[in-house]
């Protein structure tokens, strides 16, 4: 887990090195081999659209399956249009928010996860979750980390503060 949390830490600072050598026409440039990552976005590093369908199919797949999450999900996974819908709009996201040409039009964060009560520890299982995804379909480590970093800023409008009942708990005591 703390593995997970690291690789949201700045992974730009990885920018530079394993060029997945697709020829790039740039080598007069002042620096040398890490031009070419640099420059090819991460929604091609990660496969373009497909890989990212796949990989959304089998992240949900794994919510499903994870018994600290999968009670958020089960209106969701019990509806097939919605699932579907819900998919969707994850492939999007993920594709806009690594460079790709798609349009993200659902919810903002905020929207989207207000009232539902998601804490740090649920958060934390969807990105294991997320990761063990991209493991499966053998995503590289700078890959990965850069698309947490990339999601990792959202936990802020998607993680809200203890329920009423628990708060109310450690809250004094009415005299
Ligand atoms: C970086 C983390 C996360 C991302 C990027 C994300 C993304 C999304 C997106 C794109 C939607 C669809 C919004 C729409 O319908 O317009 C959504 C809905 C939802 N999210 Fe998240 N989410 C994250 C974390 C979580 C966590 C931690 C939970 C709970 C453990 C959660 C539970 C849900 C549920 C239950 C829905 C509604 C699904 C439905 O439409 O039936 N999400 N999320």
């Amino acid at each position: 887990m703390k593995k997970i949390l690291l690789a949201l830490v700045p992974v730009v600072a990885l920018t530079a090195g394993v060029a997945s050598a697709k020829g790039n026409a740039h080598h007069a440039d002042k620096s040398h081999k890490s031009e070419t990552a640099a420059e090819m976005k991460l929604y091609d590093r990660l496969g373009g659209k497909k890989a990212i369908v796949a990989v959304v199919d089998e992240f949900v797949a794994n919510c499903a399956a994870d018994t600290r999450i999968n009670s958020f999900f089960a209106a969701t996974a019990a509806d097939k249009k919605r699932l579907a819908k819900f998919k969707g709009n994850l492939v999007n996201q993920i594709c806009e928010a690594s460079g790709g040409p798609c349009k993200y039009k659902g919810k903002s964060m905020k929207e989207a996860h207000t009232g539902m009560g998601v804490q740090d520890e649920h958060f934390n299982a969807l990105v294991e979750d997320l990761v063990k995804a991209l493991d499966k379909f053998k995503v590289g480590e700078k890959e990965k980390g850069e698309l947490l970093a990339v999601l990792g800023p959202m936990k802020s409008d998607i993680v809200t503060a203890p329920a009423p009942a628990a708060a109310a708990e450690s809250a004094p005591m009415h005299k």
